[in-house]
């Protein structure tokens, strides 16, 4: 049975809060959702109104517990999800000063996932639902990903997305709240991934700057100091003239190079080698190079059929490795050189967030799409396509790419 505060109990803490919400006493005419968020290793909660205001947000990151153990181990994240659910979700009602049976409805990532932590969400929802006869909107993880900026910009579809995270690396265009074409994904490992195994085989985490930092954050805080062309790498998939992505062949690429380097120092794996900072710039580089090529071709593809607005054509650029400043400014130029204009949600709404999913429950409560009754059954899907699967369309079309020099400021 999960205890909610009571009436008076979260008046209390709200008075005593430091996050009191603003709009404490006055009335509240707009819907509130409740977004949970558990298909990873993060575990967050946030409560929206109907305008995307975030009145009060909750996360627990399980990042420093994964790097000591050297990657998700899905019970050990089942049992942080399990662990601490609750308090997350108190904390996001407490800070909005909203109680449960003040929520229009509850919105979940119930899809894709690691089953074992969507499981941990689901459950939860489940119950709290039922408990206070709230409607529950499923929400498929990638779909928020794409739609967070529409939280922070008035962005019309259809535009063209990119996400990026550590479980995918995807190319789609968003035609509306549940319409998605997907031009590409990665048929591999996705960029995220990658970059966390690079950094766990340099053993980043021994670095005293990046100590309790993500794969990704470690790769983009050395590269800052490094040089690419001492490591030349190659860019996936150049042969292949579709919106598909390859990172684990990137990722042989380096190993390879870090096992010559170590024998050349005399070092064993585990110990940090002098050129951290170049392997980390040239692997920076490299994904974003095959990242930006990848998109190049999905805009000219969209031209070419039309699939974007004619006026101010838009390119969303979402999911955690999109808080990488390298990898935006790369993109950038190339939207830039086709007359888009791109868009990246900050940082912390790349990133995995119960905001994004409440924001999600918004715009599907708004549409009255995808609102189930507390009582209906749903279930977790660790594997779910994003939209209609347009790679074969995409690949038959052969776009070459001109040549490009990305010309960027560090
Ligand atoms: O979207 P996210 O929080 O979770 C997934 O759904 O995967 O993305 C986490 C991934 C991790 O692989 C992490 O290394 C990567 O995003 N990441 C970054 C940066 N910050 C996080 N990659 C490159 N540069 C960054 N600054
Ligand atoms: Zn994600």
């Amino acid at each position: 049975m999960i205890m909610f505060p009571t009436k008076i109990t979260v008046l209390r803490r709200m008075l005593q809060s430091r996050h009191c919400s603003p709009l404490l006493g006055k009335a509240r005419f707009s819907r509130l959702v409740l977004g949970i968020e558990t298909s990873c290793d993060d575990t967050g909660a946030a409560v929206l109104d109907e305008t995307g205001q975030i009145l009060g947000e909750s996360l627990h990151s399980q990042t420093e517990v994964h790097l000591r153990t050297g990657g998700i181990i899905p019970p050990v994240a089942q049992q942080l999800h399990r662990e601490n659910i609750e308090r997350v979700v108190q904390e996001a009602l407490e800070r909005s000063n909203v109680e449960p049976s003040q929520l229009s409805a509850v919105a979940t990532t119930v899809k894709p996932g690691m089953a074992l932590s969507l499981g941990i969400g689901l459950d939860f929802s489940r119950r709290l639902v039922r408990q206070h006869n709230k409607p529950f909107i499923p929400i498929h993880h990638m779909e928020a990903h794409a739609l967070t900026v529409r939280m922070l910009h008035p962005v019309a579809f259809p535009f063209l997305v990119l996400l990026v995270s550590g479980g995918h690396s995807l190319l789609a265009v968003a035609r509306g709240v549940d319409d998605f074409l997907l031009l590409g994904q990665s048929l591999d490992v996705a960029p995220g991934d990658a970059l966390d195994k690079v950094a766990r085989r340099l053993s980043l985490t021994k670095h005293p700057q990046c100590s309790t930092m993500s794969g990704g954050q470690a790769i983009e805080l050395l590269a800052k100091d490094g040089d690419r062309m001492k490591f030349p790498l190659t860019t996936p998939m150049g042969k292949t003239h579709d919106c598909s992505f390859s990172f684990s062949g990137l990722r042989n690429q380096v190993t390879m190079m870090i096992m010559k380097k170590e024998a050349e120092e005399g070092i064993e794996e585990g110990t940090l080698l002098s050129c951290v900072n170049d392997i980390a710039a040239a692997t920076q580089h490299t994904v974003a190079t095959h990242l930006s090529k990848r998109t190049h071709r999905a805009i000219l593809f969209c031209k070419a059929n039309n699939l974007l607005l004619s006026s101010n054509p838009t390119l969303v650029v979402s999911g955690g490795v999109a808080s990488n400043q390298y990898i935006r400014k790369t993109l950038s130029f190339i939207a830039e050189r086709e007359g888009l204009s791109m868009l990246c949600p900050p940082a912390k709404f790349c990133t995995d967030n119960g905001v994004m999913i409440a924001w999600n429950g918004v715009e599907r409560l708004r549409e009255g799409i995808g609102i189930l009754p507390p009582n209906v059954d749903v279930c977790y899907e660790p594997k779910a396509p994003l939209g209609v699967d347009m790679t074969e369309e995409v690949r038959a079309a052969g776009i070459r790419l001109p040549r490009v020099k990305i010309e960027i400021s560090s």
